[in-house]
């Protein structure tokens, strides 16, 4: 596993850029196989999540061509092969593979997919689609098999708006025949883009973006060019560095609108921020105030920036709270912001940090992909050394972090 050092307490500036989503690609790359031709993919992030899907695609004789950020797939040659737990435990996001394979084949054996321990994460909404779809399940262990003669159209809903389960039936629900409605459907701007992504080989659906997704079967995919949009999460991430550490940090290459509830809570905070068409210049305040976040569904605030916020709210004069309601298990960061000399208390889904504080650097571990973000925040907020074990979790989500990091002034390196 690889080790993350920092030198703390350095003030930070200049231009930072934004690659492309990772929850948006790692849904592009298994739907990219309902293509009956090539498609043709541009602003790809470079991340060990993108290496592991690669490495599926690849498995199942699909041909993917990768040169910077541009990517190439050619599903023509493939062949529907059971995917087992050493590939798809490698990520959460494999379980993408039921959707598409079902929809391309009507036939898929997979193992349960891996992905960060922050709560229990079933898959019971996404079966009881595929089931509502027309599809048989069998259990075995630690495999599935989901097969149907033919998928048929119909009404979906999901009892809580999930981003894999909305993917998942979309891309089960392309090929279909007739007409199906996903009620209650998740709404985050990586939905819409591998909507887009699938509309542009000529698939049929309109809704995404909303609670009601409505696809219209089609026989057949043709080629495309598509674009990732940028990561929220990680524009989110160096919006908030740039908030603790940083009197002018432009955080360039995103879209203002999908972080607007952190730029909401940014500004209760007191720190300033100017909003340009697709960047953001964020600078410290001299005193930050505390603030209470509940995370929700987009376009509530992200469970996924909560844990990085947490490292700033630690400069806050008073007390702030977290009430996390997505995951049941997201609050391992504050016990190593402990170690760092953080003040804090959890109850049950609630997080409380109590400030201000005086971080000092030391040995930390990173749990899961934001926990270990928002120690890289923590440890360059810190005085002194900070060393963070574990650190290949931060590598699945943020490409060229510690590059990214040390073009605007920070002391860090890879190990
Ligand atoms: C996606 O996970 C993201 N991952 C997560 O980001 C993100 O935290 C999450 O959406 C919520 O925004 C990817 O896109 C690869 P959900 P996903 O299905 O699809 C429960 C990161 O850091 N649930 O919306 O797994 C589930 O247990 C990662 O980049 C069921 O109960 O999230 C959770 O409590 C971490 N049954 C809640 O819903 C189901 O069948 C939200 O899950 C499905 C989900």
């Amino acid at each position: 596993m690889h080790i993350i050092n920092i030198t703390g307490g350095k003030k930070l500036g200049g231009e930072i850029s934004v690659s492309g989503a990772k929850n948006s690609i790692v849904g592009i790359m298994p739907a990219a196989i309902l293509c009956d031709e090539d498609v043709n993919i541009y602003n790809v992030p470079s991340l060990s999540d993108v290496e592991n899907l690669k490495t599926i695609l690849e498995y199942l004789n699909v041909n993917v061509e990768i040169k910077e950020d541009y990517m190439r797939i050619i599903p023509n040659n493939m062949t529907n092969k059971p995917i087992n737990s050493e590939l798809s435990k490698k990520l959460r996001a494999s379980y993408y593979f039921m959707g598409s394979l079902l929809g391309k084949y009507g036939h898929v054996e997979i193992s349960f997919p891996g992905g960060c321990v922050i709560g229990a994460r079933p898959i019971d909404l996404h079966l009881k689609g595929f089931k509502a779809l027309g599809a048989k399940i069998t259990e075995d262990g630690d495999t599935m098999i989901i097969e149907a003669d033919e998928l048929i159209g119909t009404n979906i809903y999901l009892d809580f708006a999930s981003v894999g389960a909305t993917i998942n039936l979309m891309l089960a629900a392309v090929k279909a025949k007739g007409k199906t409605i996903i009620e209650n459907a998740a709404k985050e701007p990586e939905i819409v883009n591998v909507a887009t992504f699938l509309n542009n080989m000529g698939a049929r659906i309109s809704g995404a973006g909303t609670n009601r997704i409505k696809i219209e079967g089609v026989d057949y995919l043709h080629s495309c060019f598509h674009e990732v949009i940028p990561d929220r999460i990680e524009a989110g991430t160096f919006v908030v560095l740039g908030a603790a550490l940083s009197d002018n940090l432009k955080v360039k290459n995103l879209i203002p609108e999908h972080i607007n509830s952190l730029l909401e809570k940014l500004r209760e905070m007191g720190v300033g921020l100017e909003v340009g068409p697709d960047y953001v210049i964020v600078s410290k305040p001299e005193h930050y105030n505390p603030v209470d976040i509940q995370t929700l569904v987009y376009p509530g605030f992200p469970t996924d920036l909560q844990q990085i916020l947490a490292s700033l709210m630690v400069l806050a004069d008073g007390t702030s709270t977290i009430d996390e309601t997505i995951y049941e298990n997201r609050f391992q960061n504050l016990y190593e912001l402990v170690k760092m000399g953080a003040r804090i208390k959890v109850e049950g889904e609630r997080g409380y940090i109590y400030g201000p504080t005086k971080l000092k650097g030391t040995t930390v571990m990173a749990t899961d992909l934001r926990a270990g973000a928002a120690l890289v925040i923590a440890g360059l907020i810190a005085d002194g050394q900070t060393e963070i074990q574990n650190a290949d979790y931060i590598l699945r989500g943020y490409e060229n972090i510690v590059e990214k990091l040390s073009n605007i002034g920070a002391t860090i390196v890879l190990k």
